[in-house]
């Protein structure tokens, strides 16, 4: 928990992005999102792609851990925002936006009731020990039916400790093999990343729908 509140002091912040992700854009559409919904950006920093899915005509409801994120995004997008506090977390809204200050895997059953989620950078964040209780919150924080884009980044684990931990497909297989359909709409082969040591890396693209209640 330390890593992220001393990246985001530091401003070791290598995974933001100064436009909007290519792949959400290229994609977004085949998933069918309710219109005007409420999509779920699990880990979400201070990402552009919410303000994107904002202009889409959803609300977004984001998630991370380190206030400074959370206050960034609303005054870098000089949006005035309002807090409160809601048990171990912090609800800052400024609509149609809002933004949980606190853990994704500590929040009440139910409390987001999304229609649709976003993940990029955020379950190859999560240590993999607990990738089973991300899942997990995805599948408490979204309606029945609900359909989720998944990013993922993979290479040889043992060439980096990672975060970002390598999420191959069949990782992503077996973490939505109960009560999801999972549909892959892209594989790609990056670069090898030669300044951090990786080869093989590869980046994948979900559609995940959530079909059944455990
Ligand atoms: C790699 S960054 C990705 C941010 C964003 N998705 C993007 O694409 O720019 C991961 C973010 O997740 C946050 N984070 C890590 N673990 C978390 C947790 N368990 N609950 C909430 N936030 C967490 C960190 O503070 C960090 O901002």
């Amino acid at each position: 928990m330390e890593f992220w509140h001393d990246r985001w002091q530091s401003q070791k912040i290598g995974w933001h992005r100064k436009m909007f992700n290519d792949l959400l854009l290229k994609h977004w559409a085949k998933i069918s999102a309710v219109e005007n919904g409420n999509v779920l950006v699990p880990l979400c920093g201070k990402s552009l792609d919410m303000l994107w899915l904002a202009k889409q005509g959803y609300t977004v409801v984001g998630i991370d851990m380190v206030d400074q994120a959370v206050k960034t995004f609303f005054t870098e997008n000089e949006l005035k925002y309002e807090s409160v506090n809601i048990g171990k977390h912090t609800k800052y809204s400024s609509q149609p936006f809002t933004i949980f200050h606190g853990n994704l895997l500590d929040l009440d059953a139910g409390l987001i009731q999304a229609d649709a989620w976003y993940d990029r950078a955020a379950l190859i964040a999560i240590s993999p020990s607990d990738r089973k209780d991300y899942v997990d919150q995805i599948r408490k924080q979204t309606k029945l039916g609900a359909v989720g884009l998944l990013i993922t980044f993979a290479y040889p684990q043992e060439q980096m400790p990672g975060p970002p931990f390598a999420l191959h497909d069949d990782h992503v297989s077996d973490l939505f093999s109960e009560g999801f359909k999972l549909e892959r709409l892209e594989k790609i082969d990056l670069e090898d990343e030669k300044d951090r040591g990786l080869t093989n890396v590869t980046s994948s693209v979900f559609k995940i729908t959530r079909i059944d209640d455990m």
